[in-house]
């Protein structure tokens, strides 16, 4: 019903409206310049006939170790900073909302990341309000010591949800 494909210009022109005048700014005016520059990877769920119904986005980023909840943080090396890739954004359009397709998105966003080969220990976000950090929440993401709007998924977790699919 929809196949996700890396973000082109052509389809940043098109109709998409998630409810949040931002996110669907960012993706008319921004992600363009975002991708051709490298600040960000960007990937769509296009519909059979073409239209935009999901996206997000994939930047390198870090966890300050200090905001690990104290019982994984004991787990972990010493280091001041923890590889991790940011979900910049993740947006669906409110025509396709509700039936499982931002899950489906954060799928995606996990196995593209599982994969890549460089050293990534998980995966953070940070939630534009408490229900968006409750639909984090709900699947699979733990908030930093610091912040519920900030959260973070360990990648070996991902891959055992993946695996469980
Ligand atoms: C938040 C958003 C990405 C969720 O996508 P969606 O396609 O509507 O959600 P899904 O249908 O994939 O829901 C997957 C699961 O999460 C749950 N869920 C969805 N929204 C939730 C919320 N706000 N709080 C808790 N759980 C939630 C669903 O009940 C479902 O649970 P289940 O698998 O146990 O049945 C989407 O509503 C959206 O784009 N909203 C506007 C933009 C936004 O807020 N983006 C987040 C930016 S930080």
């Amino acid at each position: 019903m929809f196949e996700i494909v890396p973000f082109s210009s052509p389809l940043g022109k098109k109709p998409f409206s998630c409810g949040v005048t931002q996110l669907d700014d960012y993706f008319h005016r921004q992600a363009s310049q975002d991708v051709r520059r490298s600040f960000a990877s960007c990937f769509v769920a296009v519909t059979e006939h073409g239209g935009i119904a999901a996206y997000y986005t994939l930047s390198a980023g870090s966890i300050l170790l200090e905001r690990i909840p104290d019982d994984l943080r004991r787990k972990l090396p010493r280091y001041p900073n923890i590889p991790a890739v940011q979900l910049g954004r993740l947006a669906v359009s409110v025509d396709f909302q509700g039936i499982g397709l931002g899950a489906a998105m954060l799928y995606d966003a996990w196995k593209k990341s599982v994969d890549l080969p460089i050293g990534l220990y998980a995966m953070t976000v940070h939630a534009k309000d408490e229900k968006a950090a409750a639909f984090y929440a709900h699947n699979g993401f733990f908030s930093l010591v610091d912040s519920q709007l900030d959260l973070y998924i360990p990648l070996a977790l991902c891959r055992k949800l993946i695996a469980g699919a």
